[in-house]
């Protein structure tokens, strides 16, 4: 199974505090560590451990944090000839707080990630040879993203887009995708209209099907995800499972990545979607974004111990 993934690479800078500071407080008590990150490197991540080849296109910095990011994702043996390096800007960096009940904020610096080009990606997706999917967040420029998914669309490939960190996009874009993937919050700034209730969701969900998504699968941290297409009319539930949360950085980027594997494998979308919750429940367990993705035999050991105390 080929996978080519567009998208950011950043170390993430983290201090772990009991609360995380309002505007203008300044609290002692934080613990820090450094571990890589980024969207579209954790989704990559996620995809290597459970078993795909990755083709991972970015760009990085010429310093150390751009060394250490593809270092990480080469000891995955991802692909990481398609990251270039960009002589001046720096590695993209994201300044991450994470709280007691293992909650976050996230202020990015994207340097480099929003100096890959369409050519980039041209030239990568020309050398990828033949791949099952391409999968994106949103944290290089829109015109990379556009550029991927038409030569995906054309080469045949199944199109993931995790539209993160949320903005609204046109029905030319969404027309091409398969399955969307956005958590409560993308879902209501791409609609126009913050979600308060079940019956909100719904709506979005048809106002954005509607655009031209063939599937789309909200994401509901804690309370799991829900999978709209057009032969749902409520919607498919996929609960979570039930773990002590210590960190959720990159919960969506593992349940992406393990989507894109699920369905990549002959899943159906229910079931890779349920595969890709336990993945996910697995990764907020654990401190860090990339640290803190399970591999195969871990998704499948766990799956099998918490269907046995049913
Ligand atoms: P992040 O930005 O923190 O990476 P996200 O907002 O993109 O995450 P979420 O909706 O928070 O994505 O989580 C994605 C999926 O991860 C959920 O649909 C769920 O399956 C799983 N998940 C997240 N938080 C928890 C939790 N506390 N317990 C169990 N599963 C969880
Ligand atoms: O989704 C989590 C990721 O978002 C972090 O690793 C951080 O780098 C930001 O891109």
């Amino acid at each position: 199974m080929n996978i080519v993934v567009v998208g950011s690479l950043n170390m993430d800078l983290v201090v772990r505090i009991p609360i995380i500071p309002k505007p203008g407080e300044t609290r002692l008590g934080g613990v820090f560590n450094t571990f890589p990150g980024g969207k579209g490197a954790n989704q990559a991540v996620a995809m290597a451990r459970l078993g795909a080849h990755v083709t991972m296109v970015g760009c990085v910095g010429n310093d150390a944090f751009g060394q250490e990011m593809r270092a990480s994702l080469d000891r995955e043996r991802i692909d990481t000839s398609r990251i270039r390096v960009h002589p001046e800007e720096a590695t993209g960096v994201a300044l991450i707080q994470v709280d007691k009940q293992g909650q976050n904020s996230i202020a990015v610096a994207a340097g480099a990630n929003f100096h890959l080009t369409s050519a980039d990606v041209e030239k990568a997706m020309q050398a990828a040879g033949e791949f099952d999917a391409l999968v994106m967040p949103l944290e290089t420029p829109l015109d990379t993203i556009y550029t991927a998914a038409r030569m995906a669309v054309r080469r045949g490939a199944r199109v993931l887009l995790n539209p993160a960190p949320a903005q609204v996009l046109e029905k030319d874009l969404l027309q091409l995708v398969d399955v969307l993937v956005p958590n409560e919050y993308e879902i209501g700034l791409m609609v126009g209209a913050p979600l308060a209730s079940a019956g909100d969701i719904q709506a979005a969900a048809e106002k954005l099907l509607a655009m031209g998504p063939k599937n789309l699968i909200v994401t509901l941290g804690s309370q799991g995800a829900i999978l709209f297409n057009d032969q749902t009319s409520q919607g498919v539930s996929i609960p979570a499972w039930p773990v002590v949360s210590v960190d959720t950085t990159a919960a969506g980027d593992c349940f992406v990545g393990a989507l894109a594997v699920g369905i990549c494998e002959g899943k159906s979308l229910p079931s890779a979607a349920k595969f890709a919750s336990a993945a996910a429940a697995i990764s907020v367990t654990r401190p860090g974004a990339q640290p803190s993705l399970p591999r195969r035999e871990e998704v499948e050991q766990f799956v099998k111990e918490r269907s046995l105390l049913k």
